[in-house]
């Protein structure tokens, strides 16, 4: 070619990165990796080993161990044996350990750019300039919070050995956010990588190793979804850390229901990429590439759907196949390359049938006139418009280069559209009206949210999802919460601290009669109270009640045995009540307020109540109002004040921390304590802007149906607050099932908790379960604060950026 027809045409010849330091790391282990656990190389004990492979070349790269139960088994015992030493060293030490890290990670940042672009096929343009940069700042930042646990997180400690998986998309980057906050918040690691692409994270065990960490602080074992398996189903590993498919995700979630380990999971998405039609489309088209061919795609936070203005739709995807024309796919070492290889084969044949099946199912695709290279797994960027909004390509994650485009007219619209997945991981707003971009934001379902950029990252921002994208955060103060635990919980009790149904063994103290007339019209034995939904007082359907005994064992009363219906009903109100969540925090603070002085008002009326129902004395039952009156103020005061965080992340960019309401909320409330365990639960919910759907104490109910009438005097919407009464486990059994509710608090029995935990899984909504652990309900310590809130919210953050 010369010179002149170079100038003509622009192509770019091949900048080939050099191979030789990575290679040369791989023959000095003589091609094969052992396990690294307790500091030592240690060989798999079924002495089997799998492949890694370049799949830019489909050339073997090394033989990786499998480690099997047994393995797992001694990495968690070096891990539990590290443990009380890793936790004694103290805060600073930590910090000094994992600075070193750090440093060394940047020593090294070429040798593991180049080794991960060749194990996973991306390109070393964006292992060089995003992955590994983004790992070093991701254990300096976590370095500083280990420095700052025992001042800002004082409340808190470390929850003991941590279980890891992590996917093969971003490696080192998945392993860094996993292994960061973990040991800086002093817990020690088991970590698996994907086994499609373990070898940065033995790397980074070598780099343990010269720093001096100590032995057993970081265990990694290879191996695939059996050694995960084992890691998940481990007794001794007390928390569940896991990035992933959706699909393994439940699995996890169900595998370890009942056991009381702690969980978060980053599943997968099918984000909204939303251009308004005075976006800079040249921007927005940038945009896209980052977007979507990013990573070839394989990335959970994707923007795979494309949705834009039907004004400037055409105009965008002329820009966009005019973009994809001059993509360049290629060997992941050449540096002029866009796009690298699809990590395997199994990945390459999803893209392919997915693709197959939405040309079968109408859509129109676009590929560009070039051909990919055939020396490695390749896909080449694909388009598909006429895309219906219930089709497979629209709702199906692909992970892979492909877009699907779909228009829409009003804004409405737009987020309507944006909304219609079982996702809710990201979404990114395109246009340059910044009023418009922070009102559609708060209205998306996601826990990341980029106006005019995408698909950026730091570790000073929280990152994570809704739905069925997962819970928890990784980045940010919320998220080192997913590696702490709160010290109160080392005072909770095996058994409740009152006994809900105590059958006639009633205290000496004054008790009240049953024929109390103080009691007023609640008395009557003769009076069934009724469920609350919608705010009107509701019959339920299938017309039974329930006898409910008082202290002596006598009846007091009877209660409506609210099904399976009920509950959809109360559900399905609830849903529907947006008024509450609207409103701003001082106006839910004045409700609140006055929800406070109308139980003041009737505070004898309430206590009597208790005392017929509990073996409380009198002053006790008082007190136990007081508190609830204290409680409700305390929350109604967090109504305006419980805000986010602007976050220092490294770009240009103003990041907003904010705490959404997750929703709608089931809460099944403690037999204890029938009036504070619903306060105690019920308040922090609303004053964080949720609905609720509330089971309160099934041998003590009528606390909670007393408070209809405060509730209908006090100005809370209708639907905000909805109440169904009868058997606890198997009303909570239908509301851990219902697809519409988002999160579910439970405080009942271990097996209760189990069984919540189980059946959550199907549409991944958060849960909060006791696993039969009793708190004190009258203790503020214990039963009140920022855990309520957090449990009560969902952290977004949204990305502006500025320059002009
Ligand atoms: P996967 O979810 O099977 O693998 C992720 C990790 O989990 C790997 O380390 C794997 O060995 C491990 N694993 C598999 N089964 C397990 C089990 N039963 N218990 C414990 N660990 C287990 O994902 P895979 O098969 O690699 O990809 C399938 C699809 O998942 C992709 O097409 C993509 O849609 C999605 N995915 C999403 C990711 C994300 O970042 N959200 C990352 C990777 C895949
Ligand atoms: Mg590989």
């Amino acid at each position: 070619m010369t010179i002149k027809e170079i100038y003509k045409n622009m192509s770019y010849g091949p900048a080939p990165e050099s191979a030789s330091a990575a290679n040369d790391f791989i023959d000095a282990h003589d091609k094969t990796f052992n396990l690294y656990i307790d500091g030592q190389w240690k060989e798999p004990s079924s002495g089997k080993y799998f492949d890694s492979t370049n799949p830019a070349t489909k050339e073997k790269l090394a033989n990786i161990a499998e480690a099997n139960d047994a393995d797992v088994d001694a990495a968690v015992a070096a891990a539990k044996k590290a443990l009380p030493k890793w936790v004694e060293i103290g805060a600073h030490q930590r910090a000094r350990y994992m600075y070193a890290i750090a440093r060394q990670i940047q020593k090294h940042s070429r040798l593991f750019a180049v080794l991960e672009a060749m194990d996973n096929g991306k390109s070393i343009r964006e292992t060089r300039d995003i992955d590994i940069p983004l790992v070093a700042r991701h254990f300096y930042h976590h370095a500083g919070w280990a420095q700052l646990r025992d001042t800002e997180l004082k409340d808190h400690k470390e929850i003991g050995v941590i279980g890891q998986i992590i996917p093969w998309n971003f490696p080192l980057l998945m392993m860094a956010w996993k292994i960061a906050p973990a040991i800086a918040m002093g817990n020690t690691v088991v970590l698996k990588p994907a086994e499609f692409t373990s070898l940065t994270a033995l790397l980074f065990a070598e780099i343990c190793d010269q720093i001096g960490l100590p032995k057993g602080v970081v265990n990694i074992v290879t191996g695939d979804g059996k050694t995960g398996a084992a890691i998940v189903n481990h007794a001794d590993v007390q928390k569940i850390a896991f990035t992933g498919s959706t699909e393994v995700g439940k699995i996890i979630r169900r595998a370890t229901a009942g056991s009381g380990k702690k969980l978060s999971l980053e599943l997968g998405g099918k984000s909204p990429f939303i251009v308004f039609d005075d976006a800079d489309l040249d921007s927005a088209v940038e945009g896209v590439v980052d977007a979507i061919w990013f990573n070839q795609g394989q990335v959970c936070c994707a923007g795979s759907r494309l949705l834009v203005q039907e004004s400037v739709a055409d105009k965008l995807y002329k820009k966009i196949r005019a973009r994809m024309e001059r993509l360049r796919v290629g060997n992941s070492l050449d540096k002029c390359i866009d796009i690298g290889a699809i990590v395997a084969p199994v990945q390459l044949k999803v893209i392919e049938d997915l693709v197959k099946q939405g040309v079968d199912e109408g859509a129109t695709l676009w590929q560009p006139s070039w051909t990919c290279p055939k020396d490695g797994y390749f896909y080449p960027p694909s388009l598909f418009t006429d895309v219906s909004p219930s089709s497979t390509v629209a709702q199906v994650e692909i992970f892979g280069p492909v877009l699907v485009a779909m228009s829409f007219r009003t804004h409405k619209e737009a987020v309507k559209l944006a909304n219609n997945t079982r996702y809710g991981l990201a979404a990114s707003l395109w246009t340059e009206n910044i009023n418009l971009a922070l009102d559609i934001a708060p209205q998306i379902k996601a826990g990341t949210v980029w106006i005019n950029c995408t698909n950026v990252f730091d570790a000073a921002s929280g990152f994570g999802g809704y739905r069925e994208s997962g819970f928890g955060r990784e980045g940010g103060k919320e998220g080192l919460y997913e590696y702490l635990k709160p010290k109160i919980e080392g005072k909770f009790s095996d058994k409740p601290l009152t006994n809900p149904n105590p059958k006639g063994s009633a205290k000496k103290e004054k008790t009240a009669k049953k024929s109390d007339k103080s009691n007023g019209a609640f008395s009557a034995i003769d009076r069934t109270t009724k469920m609350y939904i919608g705010g009107k007082q509701a019959r339920p359907d299938g017309g039974y009640s329930t006898v409910i005994k008082g202290a002596d064992g006598t009846a007091i009363g009877e209660v409506s045995t609210g099904n399976r219906k009920d509950i959809r009903n109360a559900v399905e109100v609830a849903q529907k009540s947006t008024s509450w969540q609207g409103k701003t925090g001082h106006s839910k603070a004045q409700v609140l307020y006055y929800l406070a002085e109308n139980l003041a008002i009737r505070q004898d009326e309430f206590a009597n109540r208790l005392v017929q129902m509990t073996q409380q004395s009198k002053s006790e039952a008082l007190k136990e109002v007081d508190i609830a009156i204290d409680r409700i103020y305390t929350y109604a005061a967090h109504a305006d004040k419980y805000d986010g965080n602007v976050h220092h992340t490294t770009h240009r960019n103003v990041t907003l921390a904010m705490p959404e309401p997750v929703g709608l909320i089931a809460i099944v409330c403690p037999d204890e304590s029938p009036l504070l365990g619903f306060i105690s639960t019920v308040i922090p919910a609303i004053a964080m802007g949720n609905n609720v759907v509330v089971i309160p104490s099934e041998t003590a109910p009528f606390s909670a149906t007393d408070f209809y009438q405060i509730l209908d005097t006090s100005d809370v919407p209708c639907g905000t607050v909805n109440i169904v009464t009868g058997a606890k486990d198997e009303l909570a059994t239908v509301l851990a099932k219902h697809d519409n509710v988002d999160a579910i608090w439970y405080f009942g029995t271990k097996e209760g908790s189990k069984n919540i935990e189980l059946l959550s899984a199907d549409n991944m909504k958060r849960t909060w379960v006791n696993n039969g652990k009793y708190r004190d309900w009258t203790d503020k310590k214990q039963a009140e604060g920022t855990t309520f809130l957090q449990h009560a919210t969902e952290i977004k953050n949204i990305w502006i950026p500025y320059g002009a």
